[in-house]
């Protein structure tokens, strides 16, 4: 049987990449091996014993390459434990309209999987750097200010309450 875990990941401007390598490294530390790769590299999970998913909310979506990872390895996802995290907030951590309007467009994403069934969904605060936007965002984005609310501290704690129920599901 499977030992390892794969934490496959899409990213527009790197900070899902990030707090994908964060997750992880966490994994790894409670002695889980782990496969990292971008969702849209991954071709087959037969070798895995648990996934997670992880990719930042775009335009009220999730990104569309753990969307394709999804649709493409829906039998093998059926069979699997899945823990999926999106990053969406990134003005104020405390704002919790923000937040909840990040968690709602997520919910929403997952209902339209209906056969999906994730052992544990989080969102994440994200960053934005409207130096990093390519054409056209760059110039809908008008004079934003920069910021990172990703809370690494969090991101750790999920990935250590995810290795204790990657056990219990292994
Ligand atoms: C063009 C653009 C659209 C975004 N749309 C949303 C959104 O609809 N909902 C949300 O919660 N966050 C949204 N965000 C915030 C991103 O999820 C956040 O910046 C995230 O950290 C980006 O991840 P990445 O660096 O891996 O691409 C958006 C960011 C950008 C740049």
């Amino acid at each position: 049987m499977s030992t390892r875990v794969l934490v496959a990941f899409a990213t527009g401007y790197g900070s899902t990449q990030e707090v994908a390598e964060a997750v992880a490294a966490a994994l790894r530390e409670s002695g889980v091996e782990v496969d990292l790769r971008l969702a849209r590299e991954v071709r087959v999970l037969a070798d895995y014993r648990a996934v997670i998913l992880g990719a930042p909310l775009v335009m009220h979506h999730l990104h569309k390459d753990v969307l394709g990872l999804l649709s493409r390895h829906r039998k093998a996802l059926v069979q699997l434990p899945v823990a999926v995290f999106a990053l969406g907030p990134v003005h104020d951590p405390h704002d919790e309209q923000e937040w909840q309007d990040s968690r709602d467009q997520l919910d929403k994403e997952l209902a339209k999987l209906p056969w999906f069934k994730p052992v544990a969904v989080e969102v994440f605060g994200g960053r934005f750097d409207p130096a990093l936007l390519r054409f056209p965002l760059n110039k809908l984005a008008g004079p934003a200010p920069a910021s990172d609310i990703r809370d690494w501290d969090a991101i750790r704690a999920w990935a250590g309450d995810l290795s204790t129920l990657l056990a219990c599901s292994g």
